[in-house]
C-alpha cells in the first residue's frame, strides 16, 4: 500500500513536473477517503484515441428511472440521456487513457525516482555544505573569542608582571630599610646594654643609700619614741609649771590691784594739782579759784566746746555762772532767735550767753537762779529761785523756775512754769500781739507779763514811761530805769 502510494506520488509529480509549462484541464476522482486530482493533457500533444469507448458499466449500476406521462418530459428525459451517455463516452476515455498512462508512468517514475535521489542526495550535499559553513562559522567565533580572552590574559598577565615588579622593588626598599632598622636596633641594644650596665651601678648604689636611709629612719624613729617620752614627761612638768603660773597670775593680780590703789590717789592727787575741765563756775570755786573772772566751761558731756563764762565769786558765796549781764547800752539785745540761742555779746560786758547753753547747763543738775538788780539811784535788790532750768529748742526753751524768795518784789516778776521762749521773728507768747516786738528783745513772755530783762536799755537820763525797756514789774513797776541786771546760776546743793 504504501510502496503503491509513494510510487502514485512519483508518478504525481512527475505529472507536475511536465504540466508546469502550460495550463491543462483538471480531474478530481473521490474514492473513499483520498482524492485524487487529474491534470488532462492538451489536444496538440497528446495523439486522438481511435479505440476510445464508453462502457456504459457506470450507468448500468443505477437501474432506469420510471418513464414520465408527459411529452414535454420525454423530450428532457432525451435531452439527458443523451447528456448522459456522452459523459458515459467521455469517462472510458479517461479510463483508458490513464491505464495507457500508469504504465508510460512506472517507466517514467523510475527514471525520476533515481532523478528525486540524485536530487535528494544533492540536496544533503548542499545542507551538509551549509551545516559545515555554519559550523566554520562558529569555530571561528569561538577562535576570536579565545583569541580575545588570551588577549585579555595577556593584558592582565602584563599587568601583574607589572605589579609584580613593583612589589619587589617595594619588598627591595622595604629589606633594605629592615637592615637599616636592625643595625639602628643592633646599635642601639649596645647602648641599651651600657644604659643598663650603668643604671644597675646605680640602683646598687641607691639601695645602699636607701639601707642608709633605712638605718637612719630607725635611729630617727628611736629617737622620736625617746622625745615622745619626754614629751609626756614634760607635760606633766608643763602641768605643774601651769599651777606655778596660776600662783603667779594671782600675784600678779594682786599686785595691779596694788598698783591701782596707787594709781586712784596718783589720780586724785592729779586731780587736785593739774589743769582740768569744769562743769561750771561752782565746780572751779571748788576748784580753789576765788577771783571772778572768764573762765571755760564743759556745759556738758555731749557739749565738748568750752565757752567762755563769766563767773561771779564775790555774790553771797560766789561760784555763779553769768547768764545774761546789762551794764550800760552798748550791746543791742533786740534780736532774732539764733542769736538768743547761740548766745551773743562780751561775756566780760553786757551779754546774753545762749539758750543751748543755758539748756544744757540747767538741765545737767539742780540748779538755783539768781537775779541781781541796780535801780538808778543805785538801789539793789535780788530775786531768789531755788529750782530753775529750760527746755531744748524742740520746747522753745520753755521756762521754769520755782521756789521764789528776795527783795525785788514781795512776788516773782518772772512767768509761771512752762512759758515758751519768744523773739521778734519767733512768737510763741499767749497775746494775740507779738510781745517781743512789742515789749522788744528776746524772752519768756506771757501775754507779755510781768518782767523783761532784755528790753532797751534806756540812758538813765530818760524820764520817759516806755512800756519796751528793761522790767522787773513787782519791784519798781511798769518802767524800771535800771542800771545794771545781772542772771546767774549756782548748783542748788551749794
Ligand atoms: C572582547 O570581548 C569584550 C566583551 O566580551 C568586548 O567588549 C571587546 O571589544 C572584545 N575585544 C576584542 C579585541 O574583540
Ligand atoms: C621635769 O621636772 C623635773 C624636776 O621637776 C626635771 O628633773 C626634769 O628634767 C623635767 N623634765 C623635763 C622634760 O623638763
Ligand atoms: C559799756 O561797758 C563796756 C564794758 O564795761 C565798756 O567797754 C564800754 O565802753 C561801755 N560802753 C558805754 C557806751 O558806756
Ligand atoms: C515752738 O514754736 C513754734 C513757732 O515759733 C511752734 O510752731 C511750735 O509748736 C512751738 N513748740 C512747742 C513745743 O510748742
Amino acid at each position: 500500500m504504501g510502496r503503491q502510494l509513494a510510487l502514485t506520488l512519483a508518478y504525481l509529480a512527475h505529472l507536475l513536473a511536465t504540466a508546469t509549462s502550460s495550463e491543462r484541464q483538471q480531474h478530481r476522482v473521490q474514492q473513499g477517503r483520498c482524492s485524487y486530482t487529474f491534470i488532462l493533457p492538451r489536444c496538440e500533444h497528446c495523439h486522438p484515441l481511435k479505440d476510445f469507448q464508453v462502457t456504459n458499466t457506470l450507468q448500468r449500476d443505477s437501474p432506469p428511472e420510471a418513464e414520465p406521462d408527459t411529452s414535454q418530459f420525454k423530450a428532457g428525459m432525451a435531452q439527458k440521456e443523451e447528456a448522459f451517455l456522452a459523459g458515459e463516452e467521455w469517462l472510458q476515455k479517461l479510463e483508458n487513457f490513464i491505464q495507457e498512462n500508469v504504465r508510460s508512468g512506472m517507466e517514467e517514475m523510475k527514471s525520476t525516482a533515481v532523478h528525486t535521489q540524485t536530487a535528494a542526495m544533492l540536496e544533503m550535499g548542499t545542507n551538509l555544505l551549509s551545516q559545515s559553513a555554519e559550523q566554520t562559522r562558529k569555530l571561528t567565533d569561538v577562535e576570536t573569542q579565545v583569541l580575545n580572552q588570551t588577549s585579555r590574559l595577556e593584558i592582565q598577565l602584563l599587568e601583574y608582571s607589572l605589579f609584580t615588579n613593583r612589589l619587589e622593588k617595594h619588598i627591595l626598599l622595604q629589606t633594605q630599610e629592615i637592615s637599616r632598622l636592625s643595625d639602628k636596633n643592633s646599635l642601639l641594644e649596645q647602648r641599651l646594654l651600657a644604659l643598663e650596665a650603668r643604671y644597675g651601678k646605680e640602683l646598687q648604689g641607691l639601695q645602699s643609700e636607701k639601707q642608709q636611709l633605712q638605718e637612719l629612719v630607725e635611729r630617727q624613729s628611736r629617737l622620736v619614741s625617746q622625745l615622745q617620752g619626754e614629751l609626756v614627761s614634760s607635760t606633766l612638768n608643763s602641768t605643774s609649771l601651769q599651777r606655778q603660773q596660776a600662783a603667779l597670775t594671782d600675784t600678779v593680780q594682786q599686785l595691779l590691784a596694788m598698783t591701782n590703789r596707787c594709781n586712784g590717789e596718783a589720780e586724785a592727787f592729779a586731780r587736785m594739782h593739774e589743769p582740768r575741765t569744769f562743769r561750771d563756775c561752782a565746780e572751779i570755786l571748788r576748784s580753789g579759784v576765788t577771783e571772778s573772772g572768764l573762765y571755760g566751761i564743759q556745759a556738758s558731756i555731749n557739749c565738748p566746746s568750752f565757752p567762755q563764762v563769766f563767773c561771779d565769786m564775790k555774790t553771797r558765796g560766789g561760784g555763779w555762772t553769768v547768764l545774761q549781764h546789762r551794764r550800760n547800752g552798748s550791746v543791742n539785745f533786740h534780736r532774732g532767735w539764733r542769736d538768743y540761742k547761740m548766745g551773743f555779746g562780751e561775756p566780760t560786758g553786757g551779754h546774753w550767753l545762749g539758750n543751748d547753753i543755758i539748756h544744757k547747763l540747767t538741765s545737767s543738775q539742780e540748779y538755783s537762779l539768781h537775779v541781781q538788780l541796780k535801780d538808778r539811784e543805785g538801789n539793789e535788790a535780788f530775786s531768789h529761785y531755788d529750782h530753775f532750768y529750760i527746755d531744748g529748742e524742740d520746747n522753745n526753751y520753755s521756762l521754769h523756775a520755782e521756789g521764789f524768795s528776795g527783795t525785788a518784789g514781795r512776788t516773782s516778776s518772772l512767768t509761771h512754769s512752762g512759758t515758751q521762749f519768744s523773739t521778734k521773728d519767733r512768737d510763741n507768747d499767749r497775746c494775740t500781739c507779738k510781745c517781743a516786738q512789742l515789749a522788744s528783745g528776746g524772752w519768756w513772755f506771757e501775754a507779755c507779763g510781768p518782767s523783761n530783762l532784755n528790753g532797751i536799755y534806756y540812758p538813765s537820763s530818760s524820764s520817759v514811761v516806755r512800756y519796751n525797756g528793761i522790767k522787773w514789774y513787782y519791784w519798781k513797776g511798769p518802767n524800771l530805769m535800771a542800771t545794771m541786771t545781772t542772771m546767774m546760776v549756782r548748783p542748788a546743793n551749794f
